[in-house]
């Protein structure tokens, strides 16, 4: 019989995307999503790529009797949670919205996933939880660090909400998937990133900037102890990032799992800094991005990537797409935007 997983937060960038790679591995999917941080684009663009509309659900994961209700009228095999409110620099503001957004929501999913008589549970997490790390590249055994923002302490506190749940009730079962930087979007440009207003992460900055939206990209710091004074990141492709989401549903659905709580890093395994990326980017799609260096931004790490052989090993999962051809999606994706 065919399985049904459930995308909370389905209608943004990561989870519209992990809603197609789903489909086309034969689940069944139910989207819910209260559409606060999105519009219907990335949905609409989701039934055009499988041809048809899936069941859509608007609300809120912080009322209980909806989440309730969702888990009554359907039969969820698997739960991945992505709805969350996710800029670092507003949790730092707002840090009382953040841990009620992204606290209760997932508590709710819990509830809900074992008064139906257990589920498992997929928690989207990040590599933030590592913070600054000792050692690169970060393996799931690397220390978590004290988070730096409410934004990474929901991350961390989510974990260990599911990781208690499972001690706590065998009828559930949970992964984490710690993503390292998600960037690009769908080879059709029919769903992709979509910022509210200025975008924080440095993707769409540049294309943003590229298509003329925006003036000048700021790169934050080049004075870094790096090869080129600028960040090292680890950024993954975003259909490659959900193909990951694909193999942890299988192997929890499957009873493949080694323990009842499983944390994988979901990288490429490969530093790339913030001026290879502009550099990249300029050459691939044969456009200029206007830039500058700026001070350094607060609460940025110098360096981090993922060792990801736990999960190419064990998910037999790999980061497969060059980050031109990622770099060429996110262009081809804004141009879709601008109508061109
Ligand atoms: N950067 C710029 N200019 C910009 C935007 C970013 O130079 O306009 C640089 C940053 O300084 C950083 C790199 O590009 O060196 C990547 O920045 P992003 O904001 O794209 O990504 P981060 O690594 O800061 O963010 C990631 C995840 C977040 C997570 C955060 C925690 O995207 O979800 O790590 O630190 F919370």
């Amino acid at each position: 019989m065919k399985k049904t997983v459930l995308v909370s937060g389905g209608a943004g960038f990561i989870g519209s995307h992990v809603t197609v790679e789903l489909v086309e591995a034969g689940y069944d999917v139910v989207v819910a999503d209260n559409m606060s941080n999105c519009d219907m684009t990335c949905f609409d663009g989701v039934t055009k790529i499988i041809g048809r509309r899936l069941p859509f659900i608007r609300m809120d994961f912080c009322d209980m009797e909806a989440v309730e209700r969702l888990f009554s009228d359907y039969q969820i095999d698997a739960v991945i949670h992505f709805a969350a409110f996710k800029a670092v620099g507003e949790s730092v503001a707002e840090p009382i919205l953040y841990y009620r957004n992204n606290l209760s929501s997932f508590l709710n999913v819990l509830e809900a996933a074992r008064s139906h008589g257990g589920c498992n549970v997929l928690f989207s997490s990040s590599a933030t939880v590592y913070g600054e790390p000792d050692e690169t590249p970060v393996t799931e055994r690397s220390p978590r660090q004290p988070a730096t923002s409410p934004y990474g302490n929901t991350k961390q506190m989510c974990e260990d909400f599911l990781r208690d749940a499972v001690k706590a009730y065998p009828e559930i079962k949970g992964i984490a998937l710690r993503y390292f930087n998600p960037i690009g979007a769908h080879p059709s440009a029919l769903i992709g990133e979509l910022p509210r207003g200025v975008p924080n992460n440095l993707v769409p900055f540049i294309t943003q900037t590229a298509i003329g939206k925006r003036e000048c990209l700021n790169i934050f710091g080049n004075d870094y102890p790096t090869p080129d004074g600028t960040c090292l990141r680890d950024y993954i492709d975003i259909v490659d990032l959900a193909k990951a989401h694909v193999c942890a549903v299988a192997r929890m659905l499957d009873g493949r799992m080694k323990e009842p709580y499983e944390i994988f890093n979901i990288g490429t395994g490969r530093p790339v800094s913030v001026l290879e990326l502009v550099n990249a980017f300029e050459k691939v799609n044969g456009v200029k991005v206007n830039h500058r260096f700026a001070p350094r931004r607060a609460g940025d790490v110098t360096a981090i990537w993922a060792d990801p052989s736990l999960a190419n090993r064990e998910l037999g999962w790999k980061a497969e797409r060059s980050v031109e051809d990622t770099l060429a999606a996110a262009w081809a994706w804004e141009k879709h935007l601008a109508g061109k």
